[in-house]
């Protein structure tokens, strides 16, 4: 069993995971979220998420431990998000795991965040079901988060290619910048499809003509994404159209209007990936991929298009941020290492330290395989 934190941006969260059949068992799972302290600021403030993590921090541990109801000497292994993040509240978490690794005795293992949400497929669904969660290669993940958007191939267990990415905003970023130019709260990703949700289910004769935004770069050919210049169109319509902004049906149109903007360049991409890679299984990981719409189109695109490709997504809590997808990455590297990595793992507590801008596929070296 793996005591697993995450503090890498709004929310603090711990969770012990274990290895199964077929997957990860979740054994607890606890997420304490900071979005209503932001909203008034427009975005994460990182000092104050860093004193609210070292608040909630010790407490968030305690009831996952408390809910999980094992004897600490069952956990064999601290994982702890290394990375990439706010500095300050990624200091946090590592600060947590370092002591309790110290204090148990126990190798520290710091897992990559993104890794964490391509893990979270791992973990098997709550009730019991035949479903398997083991990875099946080459896999081609689309994440989207709000610090990220790359198309990565992962040949084998932590062997990854980013084959394309962001030339500037991430797709969350995006959604968030739009949610507030039109006022609505702030990590409003799920605000913004709620309201697209709404203008979409009207019958064609009640909508008013939707705006049309750009799709940057979705015919370039190749898997670089940008969604600044989305966001400028947005912000030059809402200017325009200044008089309607009080408007629910308004709000609604530009969502709508926006939220096919990006969901269609997605998809472009998602395609092309899919034909030039032929990877054996999809997904789809990171906070973004906790829209209905983006779920619904990409497990289409997959059936109908790519019926030799398996597709798999988590289940929607463990899209969104949290530690059991960080756990789940670190049991697949624990049972990987050898007794000397383990053994210099449960060292780690001396030196490591929060990298904010962590590459995908570092600490090799540290959790090398045998
Ligand atoms: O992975 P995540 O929880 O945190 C990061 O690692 O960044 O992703 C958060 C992002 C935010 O930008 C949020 O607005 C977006 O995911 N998001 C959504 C939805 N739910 C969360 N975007 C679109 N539709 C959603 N339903
Ligand atoms: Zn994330």
């Amino acid at each position: 069993m793996i005591l697993s934190i995450e503090t890498s941006c709004d929310e603090t969260a711990a969770a012990l995971v274990e290895r199964e059949e077929g997957g990860v068992r979740v054994v607890s799972s606890v997420v304490s979220s900071q979005i209503a302290l932001h909203a008034p600021f427009g975005g994460v403030v990182p000092a104050l998420a860093a004193r609210e993590h070292a608040k909630n921090i010790v407490p968030v541990i305690e009831t996952a431990l408390r809910e999980a109801n094992i004897s600490a000497n069952h956990i064999e292994a601290i994982a702890v998000t290394g990375g990439p993040g706010l500095s300050p509240a990624l200091r946090i978490g590592i600060m947590a795991g370092k002591t309790l690794s110290y204090l148990m005795e126990k190798p520290l293992l710091p897992i990559h965040h993104i890794e964490g949400h391509i893990y979270a497929n791992t973990i098997l669904p709550s009730q019991a079901s035949p479903h398997s969660s083991e990875f099946h290669f080459p896999l081609l993940a689309l994440v989207v988060s709000g610090g990220h958007t790359e198309l990565v191939l992962v040949r084998t267990h932590f062997a990854y290619e980013i084959r394309g990415a962001t030339e500037d905003d991430a797709a969350g970023e995006a959604f968030d910048k739009v949610a507030k130019m039109l006022g609505l709260p702030t990590q409003a990703g799920p605000e913004i499809a709620r309201r697209a949700e709404i203008f979409r289910a009207l019958p064609e004769k009640e909508r008013s003509p939707a705006p049309e935004f750009p799709r940057p770069m979705i015919d370039s050919g190749d898997f670089r994404f940008s969604f600044s210049g989305l966001k400028t169109a947005v912000l030059y319509f809402l200017k325009k159209n200044v008089a309607n902004k009080e408007s629910d049906h308004f709000i609604e149109a530009v969502s709508f209007a926006f939220e096919e903007a990006v969901l269609e360049t997605l998809l472009a991409k998602t395609r092309l990936a899919l034909e030039t890679f032929q990877p054996a299984t999809l997904t789809v990981v990171g906070g973004v991929s906790a829209n209905t719409e983006l779920r619904r189109r990409m497990r289409a695109l997959t059936q109908t298009q790519f019926p030799g490709t398996h597709f798999m997504i988590p289940e929607l809590r463990y899209s969104l941020d949290n530690a059991a997808m960080i756990g789940a990455a670190a049991l697949f590297r624990f049972e990987r290492m050898s007794d000397t990595h383990k053994d210099r793992a449960r060292a780690l507590w001396k030196t490591l330290g929060a990298d904010p801008n962590l590459p995908l596929g570092a600490y090799e070296e540290c959790l090398a395989t045998s």
